[in-house]
């Protein structure tokens, strides 16, 4: 019996390996690669003249121009990050359609990239030979304002589906992330939270429908692809399922006029955010105040501890004038600090932008780009005033400004869906998310290191006050410290389940089973998409789930 089960794992990787050798082989011969895929692109294109027009490679001029364009990440912008063979930024889906099918065809790797805020480059980087399916061009926004919903292409950005749902309407909104120039077709994959996600959840739980291209090139609806396709595809990360080209949501409706404020405590700040920690989460699910601890130079001239309350509130000012002062007095929030405008203008300036016209949500492009290593946590029970008094001491003893923390407070509508609605399970019972980020300009390998490590010991050092088991992390915030795939060859289910429960936790197992149905053989992959049970070496060690 024994012997016969060896043989027969044997014969496997026998296959597998010759499954490879071609492949490898192939693989050193980039240009036959640009041949192959090129023809292919022909043969499938309805006009092989315009599909010329947006393909790129290195020999073309604009390649880099067009590489670097969405890439947010310093880091990754390096000559020793490998490139693609070949960028197509397809005009229609049907071009989409034609690069999904010859890129599978002809034994290239595909990368999806919409926005390319990825943390980790997910969206265009690869050590295996591959193509870019940039979507930056599939960006149309369909509104119905009488049905309060709308179609929005997976290149467009958060900040034009802000503008164009203000466009408009005065009391319809969208409830998704903060920065504008993020894409639609990544954050909505990996859940999307922002500054109304405690009245009304994440871009994810907002979506109705979706069209999908999936790995035979065939495009799909939420009929089509099936309920459990569609239950993966809002929250399970991009890049895995199939290439998602729009999406149809659900528009909230917003008051006329909302109030916004960011209220920056040098005073106290261990106190006021001990207490924050207790009435954020249990505020009102109309009121959203999220923190942002930095350091900054004291009056004295000495580094001190800044804690900035950014808040919307989903209603006028005397109220919430009303509901701070009773509940969180110590603050002392004054109506000077306070703003009432529109919920679109309250986008704008939400992400960090004054003095700009409206307009400025439709720049694709953030005008500052740094070096950057972020992280999440989530918290479960509030910190003692002992413990804030220890995180200052690791904030403090880098540069000022420099080394920050974002913590957005749970409750509200998170707390009322259910951890397997979708994806993405940090719904009740958390009390905050942690997101940390450091970043800087100099990219000198000892700059780099000098930030890599602070933010990775302090993560250590945060292990005790944090969730654990696992250790939760926020898809979004992508880090591939928490583990990943393997580059070449398959990933274990053991491997893959280290970072995919802390991600996903219960809910890998049935994303796992979604890949296997629409994805078996892993064309759809990065170093942190889930695999398909049939992608787990059977020459490791790696368990199986039935
Ligand atoms: P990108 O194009 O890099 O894609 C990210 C991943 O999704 C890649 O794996 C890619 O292959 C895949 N993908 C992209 N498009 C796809 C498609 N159409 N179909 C299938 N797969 C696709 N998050 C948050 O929740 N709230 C926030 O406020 C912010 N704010 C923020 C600010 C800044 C400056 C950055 C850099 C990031 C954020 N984020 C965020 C995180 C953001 O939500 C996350 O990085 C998203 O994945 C970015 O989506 P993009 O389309 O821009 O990324």
């Amino acid at each position: 019996m024994a012997t016969s089960a060896s043989a027969t794992l044997l014969k496997f990787c026998f296959s597998l390996a010759l499954f490879c050798f071609p492949f490898i082989a192939f693989a050193s011969d980039n240009h036959t690669h640009h041949q192959y895929f090129f023809q292919c692109l022909s043969l499938n294109s309805a006009n092989s003249t315009s599909i010329s027009k947006i393909i790129y490679t290195p020999i073309n001029s604009t390649y880099t121009s067009v590489l670097d364009l969405s890439i947010q990440n310093l880091r990754f912008r390096t000559p020793y990050v490998p490139k693609p063979l070949v960028i197509v930024t397809p005009l229609d889906v049907s071009e989409a359609k034609a690069v999904v099918y010859c890129t599978r065809k002809t034994g290239l790797q595909l990368l999806v990239r919409s926005g390319g805020h990825d943390y980790e480059g997910q969206s265009y980087i690869s050590s295996a030979p591959f193509v870019i399916l940039d979507l930056s061009n599939l960006r149309s926004i369909t509104i119905d304002v009488e049905d309060a919903t709308a179609w929005v292409g997976s290149g467009a950005t958060l900040g034009e589906v802000y503008y164009r749902i203000g466009e408009k309407s005065k009391t319809l909104g969208f409830p998704a992330g903060i920065c504008p120039t993020v894409g639609v077709g990544g954050h909505f994959s990996g859940g999307g939270y922002g500054s109304m996600m405690r009245k009304y959840g994440l871009a994810a739980d907002n979506i109705i429908d979706a069209h999908i291209i999936d790995v035979n090139g065939n495009l799909l609806d939420r009929e089509s692809m099936g309920e459990d396709h569609f239950w993966a595809i809002r929250g399970g990360g991009g890049g895995t399922f199939g290439v998602v080209v729009s999406w149809k949501i659900k528009l909230v409706v917003v008051p006329e006029t909302v109030t916004i404020l960011a209220a920056v405590r040098t005073e106290n700040v261990t106190n006021l955010v001990h207490k924050w920690q207790y009435i954020a989460p249990d505020f009102p699910k109309e009121l959203y105040m999220s923190l942002i601890l930095q350091s900054a130079v004291g009056q004295d001239g000495n580094p001190t501890m800044r804690a900035t309350f950014n808040t919307l509130y989903l209603g006028g000012v005397d109220e919430l004038l009303n509901i701070t002062g009773t509940r969180f007095p110590e603050l002392g929030l004054t109506r000077e600090e306070c703003l009432e405008t529109r919920w679109v203008n309250s986008t704008l300036i939400f992400s960090g932008i004054t003095g700009q016209p409206l307009e400025t949500l439709l720049n694709r492009r953030s005008n500052t780009r740094v070096y950057f290593k972020n992280k999440s946590d989530y918290v479960k029970e509030p910190m003692s005033e002992t413990v804030l008094e220890e995180i200052w001491e690791w904030i403090l003893k880098e540069d000022p400004g420099v080394e920050v923390m974002q913590w957005e407070p749970y409750g509200g509508r998170m707390s009322e869906i259910s951890e397997s609605a979708l994806p993405f399970p940090h719904r009740a019972g958390n009390v905050f998310k942690i997101h940390y980020m450091t970043s800087w300009t100099n990219g000198s390998a000892e700059e780099s290191n000098r930030h890599l490590n602070w933010i990775r010991s302090f993560y250590g050092f945060m292990a005790a006050h944090v969730s654990k088991s696992p250790r939760s992390a926020y898809l979004n915030y992508r880090d591939l410290d928490i583990g990943r795939n393997n580059e070449y060859g398959s990933t274990s289910y053991e491997q893959a389940s280290v970072w995919g429960t802390k991600y996903f936790n219960m809910n890998f197992d049935r994303l796992v089973k979604v890949k296997t149905a629409v994805d078996p053989d892993n064309f759809f992959r990065n170093e942190q998409s889930v695999p398909p049970f049939s992608q787990f070496s059977q020459c490791d060690s790696g368990s199986y789930i039935e």
